[in-house]
């Protein structure tokens, strides 16, 4: 699946705001994988700014955010799928962890 929503300015911005509400809290400011939630799951949240994770496309990005993982919710019904693809673009423009 493609993404719709061409990256800009204000994609990235509404991204960074959904990601800052509903993901920093797992995943960390800057998707490191080190959000205040991150010590009591019993498993690491996936650092969204690693290689491994800019290796996979946006539509893998996206149906993994939809369907969620182990102690990740499902975002669904929660999220549009616009807000999906403007997280997506956040994540896309942060800087890569070594
Ligand atoms: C309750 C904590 C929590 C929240 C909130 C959360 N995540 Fe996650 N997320 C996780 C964990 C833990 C994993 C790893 C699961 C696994 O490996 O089985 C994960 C995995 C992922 C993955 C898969 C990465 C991969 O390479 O497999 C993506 C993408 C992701 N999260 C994006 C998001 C986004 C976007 C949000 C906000 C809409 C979000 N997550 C909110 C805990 C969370």
């Amino acid at each position: 699946m493609a993404n719709p929503i061409p990256t800009s300015e204000e994609s990235k911005g509404r991204g960074a705001m959904v990601f800052a509400r509903r993901c920093a809290v797992c995943h960390g400011e800057r998707g490191r994988g080190d959000g205040p939630s991150s010590l009591s799951l019993g498993l690491s949240p996936t650092d969204l700014a690693s290689p491994g994770t800019r290796a996979q496309s946006d539509g893998c990005l996206f149906w993994k955010i939809a369907i969620g993982r182990g102690p990740m919710p499902s975002w669904d019904v929660v999220l549009s799928e616009e807000d999906r693809w403007h997280v997506i673009n956040f994540l896309r423009a942060l800087p890569t962890s070594p």
